[in-house]
């Protein structure tokens, strides 16, 4: 097992995965942060700048099968293999998925 203190979190600059991305820096340990909006990952990189640790970002939307593959192979020969992984990208909606709304959707469908 690699003893690298390396986690790669998905769905970082938002709820679960940013608290998580703060709790690991925190603990001294390396990131790399997904999310679909580059400013808004660029934005994290800046306030988790305090923390003496690595701060890698990419960009990419994994609900597009075309550019996962290529995407996270490149992640991996850049930084290396991480020891955790938090595959946290989604969104959630309290209540009924019957009684979502279609903007709700459309919203977290778009980047
Ligand atoms: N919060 C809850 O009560 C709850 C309950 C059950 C399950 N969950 C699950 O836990 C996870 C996190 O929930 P949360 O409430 O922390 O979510 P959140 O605050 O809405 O954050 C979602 C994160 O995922 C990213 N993201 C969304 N779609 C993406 C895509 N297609 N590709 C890459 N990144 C994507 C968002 O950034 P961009 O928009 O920039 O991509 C954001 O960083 C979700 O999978 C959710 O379904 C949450």
């Amino acid at each position: 097992m690699s003893k690298s203190k390396l986690i790669f979190i998905t769905g970082a600059t938002k709820g679960i995965g940013r608290a998580t991305a703060f709790t690991f820096a925190k603990a001294g340990w390396d990131l790399i942060l997904l999310a679909r909006n580059f400013k808004e990952l660029e934005k994290l990189k800046n306030e988790l700048i305090g923390f003496d640790v690595k701060v890698n970002i990419c960009n990419c939307d994994l609900s597009d099968d075309e550019i996962i593959e290529s995407s996270i192979s490149k992640l991996l020969k850049d930084f290396g293999c991480p020891s955790v992984v938090l595959n946290n990208a989604g969104f959630a909606y309290n209540g009924e998925l019957i009684t979502m709304p279609l903007k709700t959707v459309a919203k977290n469908h778009s980047s």
